[in-house]
């Protein structure tokens, strides 16, 4: 099999768009939580910018002082903006998951992490101890009235949306079960065919073996669980994201393989024991949405490793699927610290589109977008519907890998891209797509995102006009502090203060 194949001048040396020193400060804990309106605003926030912005991420890089291995291993922390009247508020706060409450008690670390944070004293000290720590640090979402962080190995912690107070864990009236896994990147589907055209929340949990266990979730807008149901599928998989389309759930199953034996002796997290397989090919499994249809398909392509879809769609026979993909997956190494990783040594993501034809069980890809980019977003009302838009962080440079510094448009129907760079001292987040109430074109609307400057050591909030990129940013809302580097959010039109 052959793997993801990159432009040749992707290769290519030229001048760096950033400093290893710059990128790394906006690794720094940040262990206060604020509460305040923001004045310090250049432009103008749109005043029918009306609703709230969620941004979850890991918040601390150390416990007291003792450093996490890898930022996945962080706890979560939540951070609201509130858009209103051409204001904005920010605020917050910790989830105080179990294991935060109680390291933060200790003043130590207490808990080995999935991507390598040990406990004190060696592996003897961590040999055997399987206890997981669930961090809820990796999306947040508000459905059915309720604000819940999301970690893809564990169930979800709700939180009140105004004071983001955490109020316990959530199981959606038992559906799932204590500890039971809830995928950190649901899909919002704006028009159920099976609901009339209501809307729905589509998610799964995954539980890896010698065979792995997907199970899917559907949800109305109060909550109340629609559909259910779990399918087996052959071999390992480390599935974190997947796509959705009126008919199917579409994931990847990434060819990587698990040996247990380091993480069982304490020698390495259990993320650092999954190994990529670059002469395997990848299995795209699809599963019908309407539990009636039981047939799952699976069906091979090139080698290679995703962790973000941007979107899918069916046009006639055939599901086209957008992704985020990498020639191989990077190895967390034990000795290893994250903020020297030597980014010209990695490949970069980059955006490709496959068509899978589901009768013939046959995929062919094209290359869409060569840049190192990855967090793709779009209009929430295209989520499984042909779509022309979307929205990406991206490299500063056309070519080579490098920390995400810019935000990438992409007209999927022309071609055509706008780019807006923070670059040299920026470093930017994923970019979320608020459109504008009552708008009819598909990018007529915003879109906003956490943008660390590392000039002042601090985050500022950056509102785009998605229409035009090239005009800079319409509003830069400088935040007292900054917020280190997170993972993902959602917005709601229902404004928290
Ligand atoms: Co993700």
């Amino acid at each position: 099999m052959q793997t993801f194949q990159l432009d040749k001048q992707a290769s290519t040396v030229q001048a760096k768009s950033y400093t290893r020193g710059d990128w790394q400060r906006g690794y720094e804990s940040l262990a206060k939580e604020f509460d305040y309106w923001i004045d310090d605003i250049e432009g103008q926030i749109p005043q029918e910018l009306h609703g709230t912005l969620f941004r979850n991420g890991p918040g601390l890089l150390d416990i007291n002082g003792q450093r996490i291995h890898h930022p996945f291993d962080g706890d979560g922390m939540i951070s609201r903006i509130t858009f209103s009247k051409g204001g904005a508020h920010f605020r917050n706060r910790y989830v105080r998951t179990t294991a935060y409450l109680e390291e933060q008690k200790a003043g130590k670390i207490l808990y080995r992490g999935v991507f390598g944070t040990q406990k004190p004293g060696g592996w003897l000290a961590n040999a055997l101890d399987f206890k997981l720590k669930n961090i809820a640090n990796t999306n947040v979402i508000y459905w059915g009235g309720k604000l819940l962080a999301l970690w893809e190995a564990a169930d979800p912690y709700r939180l009140d949306p105004y004071s983001l107070e955490t109020l316990g864990k959530e199981h959606f009236n038992g559906v799932l079960s204590e500890g039971q896994a809830f995928a950190a990147h649901p899909c919002f589907d704006p028009s159920s065919t099976q609901d009339n055209g209501a809307p729905c929340l589509v998610n799964f949990s995954i539980k890896p073996g010698l065979s792995s266990i997907i199970t899917i979730f559907e949800l109305d807008t109060t909550g109340k669980i629609l559909r259910k149901h779990t399918h087996n599928v052959p071999g390992f998989a480390f599935i974190h994201d997947f796509a959705i389309t009126p008919n199917y759930c579409i994931f990847f199953q990434n060819p990587v393989t698990f040996n247990p034996i380091p993480f069982v002796l304490g020698m390495r997290g259990a993320g650092e024991c999954v190994k990529f397989q670059p002469d395997q090919p990848t299995r795209i499994i699809i599963i019908p949405r309407n539990p009636k249809h039981k047939e799952v398909q699976i069906i091979e392509t090139h080698s290679g490793f995703v962790f973000h879809h941007a979107n899918a769609f069916e046009v006639g026979g055939e599901v086209v699927l957008d992704s985020i993909c990498y020639e191989s997956l990077p190895e967390v190494e034990p000795e290893s610290d994250f903020r020297e990783v030597d980014f010209d040594a990695l490949k970069p993501g980059q955006l490709w589109r496959f068509n899978i034809n589901l009768k013939d069980e046959t995929v062919s890809r094209e290359l869409i977008e060569s840049r190192c980019c990855e967090f793709p977003t779009m209009h929430p009302q295209k989520v499984g519907r042909p779509y022309r838009y979307l929205y990406m962080g991206a490299a500063h440079s056309e070519s080579g890998n490098a920390p995400l510094q810019a935000f990438l448009k992409v007209d999927l129907e022309s071609g055509k891209r706008q780019l807006w760079s923070a670059a040299p001292c920026g470093f930017v987040s994923e970019p979320i797509f608020v459109p504008r109430p009552n708008s009819r074109i598909e990018d007529d609307g915003w879109v906003l995102a956490l943008v660390y400057d590392s000039e002042y050591n601090r985050s500022d909030v950056v509102i785009l006009d998605a229409r035009d990129f090239n005009k800079g940013p319409i509003a830069r809302l400088h935040l007292k502090h900054h917020i280190p580097y997170g993972l993902h959010g959602n917005f709601t039109s229902e404004c928290f203060l």
